[in-house]
């Protein structure tokens, strides 16, 4: 192999072993209160900060629709934020976030997906309002162990 192809090579993989190494463990220092801090730009802050306004406000339709019995809504409200959310999140972004947290985002849309499914599929109110308190600990468990910063 000619002196450059091995250069090129342990380039490479030292490329690849960066961006491994930056896809599970993300941007992040410790911060005060001990919760993990993914260093993000502020446009990539207020986006998700901006998503995260959309998660409550959709949780309390959703709660709304559960009072008032309204399995249909509950549905209507759910699909949109499930893992059809997730089309066009940035490359970039993604590359900051620890995998935990990555995961953790994943189940957050994937169990809105599982309540549209349960409304439609004729779960009763008391059958959706416990699988929305479990959804819920995955909202409390990221909040506990991360924030944000840069
Ligand atoms: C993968 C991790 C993660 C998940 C899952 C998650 N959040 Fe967040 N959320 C965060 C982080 C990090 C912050 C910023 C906290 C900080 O900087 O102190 C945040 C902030 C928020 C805020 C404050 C927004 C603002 O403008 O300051 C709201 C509201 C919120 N989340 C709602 C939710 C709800 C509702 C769910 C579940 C349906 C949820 N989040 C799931 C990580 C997550």
């Amino acid at each position: 192999m000619s002196r450059i192809a091995v250069i090129a090579l342990i380039v490479w993989g030292v490329t690849v072993s960066a961006a491994a190494y930056f896809f599970v463990s993300g941007y992040t220092t410790e911060g005060s209160d001990g919760r993990a801090v993914v260093m993000l730009s502020t446009a990539e802050r207020d986006g998700v900060l901006a998503e995260m306004r959309g998660l409550l406000e959709a949780t309390a339709d959703i709660t709304a629709a559960l009072a008032r019995n309204d399995t249909a809504a509950i549905a209507d409200i759910a699909r949109p934020i499930g893992t059809a959310a997730m089309a066009g999140e940035s490359p970039a972004l993604l590359a900051k976030l620890p995998l935990p947290f990555k995961e953790d985002g994943l189940r957050v849309h994937t169990g809105f997906d599982a309540l549209a499914d349960a409304a439609i599929a004729g779960a009763t109110t008391q059958d959706l309002t416990g699988l929305l308190s479990e959804h819920l600990l995955v909202c409390t468990g990221c909040h506990a162990a991360y924030r944000f910063g840069g």
